[in-house]
């Protein structure tokens, strides 16, 4: 038994127009882990993750699912899909029922469950993203942020091992977003591997405990949120920016205070200003 949930060995990915999208890409996400995958427009995190349950295949490299290589088969890949799911970017390529409630139940019939399993697990599902009540709206009629938890929903209804969620946040408002974290912490706790892509710093700080950083289809750094966002060069580089609180401790140490540049959470920085000295 490995403790590796997902990996990819020298994953190489070029688009038919020539476009080398994913370059030599090694990465290992161990069960249970939260990570986040960050990097530019363009950077190809849409395209790693389409690798990661077999939607696309790779040009050359491989994607190991609990240390078994993808085999592009049909009956091979619907296996892959019951245990790795995907929330897309675009919530428009994922909705399509007419329903909100036929979009959730479309993953668990195709799993071939019972009528009654279905319908507990739509109701578990919206229950779980806040969309109770919503279950014979259109998912066109409804605005994006509830789109993107229907989306999620449909996903948590396959009820997979891994979840891979690109951009989750992204047009959400603050309290949407701190709800999909929520509900991502839950299903974590739940022992479910999360792996989420994004551009935004805070709530990647809020959120995971490594990140990879990809930027033009090339893993440039991987490691903890202190390792990641202490290292200016490498945000600069990959077009990011290091949280808030980040940033005050680099000013505070430029006007000569002894502060670790390295904590991160609000709590820690606060501690680090007042407990503050010149050097
Ligand atoms: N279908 C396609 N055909 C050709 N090139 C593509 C295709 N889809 C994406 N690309 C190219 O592959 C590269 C990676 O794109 P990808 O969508 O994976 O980036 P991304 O990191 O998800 O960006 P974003 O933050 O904008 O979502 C880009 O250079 C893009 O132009
Ligand atoms: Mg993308």
């Amino acid at each position: 038994m490995t403790d590796i949930h997902l990996e990819t060995k020298n994953l190489s990915f070029t688009y038919h127009d020539g476009t080398q999208a994913l370059k030599n890409v090694n990465i290992q996400i161990k069960k249970g882990e939260k990570i986040a995958i960050m990097g530019p427009n363009g950077a190809g995190k849409s395209t790693l993750f389409s690798h990661f349950n077999g939607l696309t295949e790779p040009t050359s490299g491989h994607v190991e699912v609990d240390g078994d290589e993808l085999i592009y088969e049909r009956d091979e890949l619907l296996k892959v899909r019951q245990k790795v799911g995907i929330v897309f970017q675009d919530p428009n390529d994922q909705l399509f029922a007419p329903t909100v409630k036929e979009d959730v139940a479309f993953g668990p019939m195709n799993l071939g469950l019972e009528y009654d399993e279905v319908k507990a697990r739509i109701t578990e599902a919206l229950e779980m993203v806040g969309m109770t009540g919503f279950e014979d709206k259109t998912p066109h009629h409804l605005s994006g942020g509830q789109q993107k938890r229907v989306a999620i929903a449909g996903i948590i209804a396959m009820r997979p091992e891994i979840m891979i969620l690109d951009e989750p946040t992204a047009g959400l408002d603050p309290e949407g977003v701190d709800k999909v974290l929520a509900i991502l912490n839950k299903l974590n706790e739940e022992g479910i591997s999360i792996v989420i892509s994004s551009h935004d710093i805070e709530m990647v700080n809020q959120f995971a405990e490594k990140i990879f950083v990809l930027y033009n289809g090339e893993i440039i750094a991987e490691g903890d949120k202190h390792q990641i966002f202490s290292d200016k060069e490498l945000l600069k580089k990959a077009h990011l920016k290091a949280p808030i609180t980040t940033e005050i401790l680099y000013k505070l140490k430029e006007n000569g205070l002894n502060v670790d540049t390295e904590k991160i959470s609000v709590d820690e920085t606060v501690n680090e200003i007042l407990n503050a000295k010149n050097i």
